[in-house]
């Protein structure tokens, strides 16, 4: 059998790269589009990085045609919900906008299949938790909004092409690393909890915030689905074979269907790590919905998605070896160009 090339945009980021990692064990030959705006060269563990940017359509067809491209796999996006209110620019214009021509041009070019990285943040303020796919879409901040825009976008760009499906994930509260603990998450200025809470605990910075003590959840704190990086990895690589397949356009979360409350992770991180997380109660942060949690029934029957590390320790746990290491590895500096 001929090997099948995948082009991965934002291979090199924290969710890409660990996808990558997979494509390549799995025999695909992979090239990576990555401006490196944020992605870095350091989390490639094999593959051909072509340092570019996903709006540029002529480098885009070109890599479709110079190596045979079948299928794409676009992470490239920004994702942090209060930069989002502040800039919304940058969401529309990354997010949405140069995706839109990323999609234009791999369907003009002959690709069949196209797996997307959306988000939970197009459900906003779900009406019922768990939530399915088919609940209807009610962004509450510029991000959602800009993820949501192109998912409508590809669907109607797959559907009018004929010869090009798509899959969309959309992924709850990514977290963990690679359970070798070669990759993990490396962000200039971290914005997600777990990471926020084990730098805390390894003293790097003085005490958590938690924002919002007054939500109506049980110890009034959000909720949220934590999804260990390697299962939600391994959904991509389900994705991709059942479009190979044929298998029609789709949208699946991707989630385990039970949450945690942000009290819960931090007794989470002071029972792995063994070290105080010092805490301070804050107000709400803006944009944030009370509870978010995925119903995953339909990736789990459709795509026979089966998650092996649906335990809040083990992800934090992996997550925790991996702030060690950049914390006393020096090569893994922050090299961001
Ligand atoms: N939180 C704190 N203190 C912190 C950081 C976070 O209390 O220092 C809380 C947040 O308020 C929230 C929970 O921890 O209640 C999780 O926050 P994260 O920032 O880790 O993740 P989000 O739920 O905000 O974001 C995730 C994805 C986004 C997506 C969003 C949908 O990372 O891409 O879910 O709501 F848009």
């Amino acid at each position: 059998m001929s090997v099948r090339s995948v082009l991965v945009s934002g291979g090199a980021g924290y969710i890409g790269s660990h996808v990558v990692r997979d494509l390549i064990h799995a025999g695909y030959q992979v090239f990576i589009l990555d401006n490196l705006s944020t992605g870095r060269r350091e989390n490639l563990l094999g593959g051909t990085l072509i340092q570019g940017d996903v709006g540029d359509e002529q480098l885009v067809a070109r890599l479709i045609s110079d190596h045979h491209i079948e299928s794409l796999l676009h992470f490239a996006a920004f994702i942090q919900v209060e930069e989002s209110v502040n800039n919304p620019a940058k969401y529309y214009e990354n997010n949405s906008i140069k995706a839109f021509r990323l999609f234009k041009t791999a369907c003009d070019n002959g690709v069949r299949s196209i797996v997307f990285s959306s988000t939970a943040a197009v459900y906003g303020i779900p009406r019922r938790i768990p939530v399915a796919e088919d609940c209807s879409l009610k962004p509450i901040n510029p991000y959602g909004n800009s993820k949501m825009l192109t998912e409508t976008m590809l669907q109607d760009l797959t559907r009018a092409s004929g010869n090009c499906q798509s899959i969309i994930l959309r992924y709850f509260n990514v977290a963990g690393a690679d359970t070798a603990g070669r990759i993990g998450q490396v962000y200039p200025k971290p914005t997600h909890l777990i990471t926020l809470a084990l730098k805390t605990a390894l003293g790097q910075r003085p005490e958590l915030s938690i924002f919002g003590t007054d939500y109506e959840t049980p110890d009034g704190t959000c909720i949220r689905d934590y999804i260990h990086i390697d299962d939600l990895s391994s959904a991509h690589l389900l994705a991709l074979h059942a479009l190979e397949n044929r298998s029609g356009n789709r949208i699946y979360n991707c989630g385990y269907g039970s949450g945690h409350s942000v009290l819960e992770v931090v007794a989470a991180v002071r029972q792995v790590t063994g070290n105080p997380v010092p805490v301070r109660m804050c107000p709400r942060r803006p944009g944030d919905p009370p509870a978010l949690i995925a119903d995953s029934d339909k990736i789990k029957k459709e795509l026979n998605w089966q998650p092996e590390h649906d335990d809040l320790e083990e992800i934090v746990r992996s997550a925790w070896l991996w702030e060690k290491r950049l914390q006393t590895d020096g090569t893994l500096n922050l090299t961001l160009t």
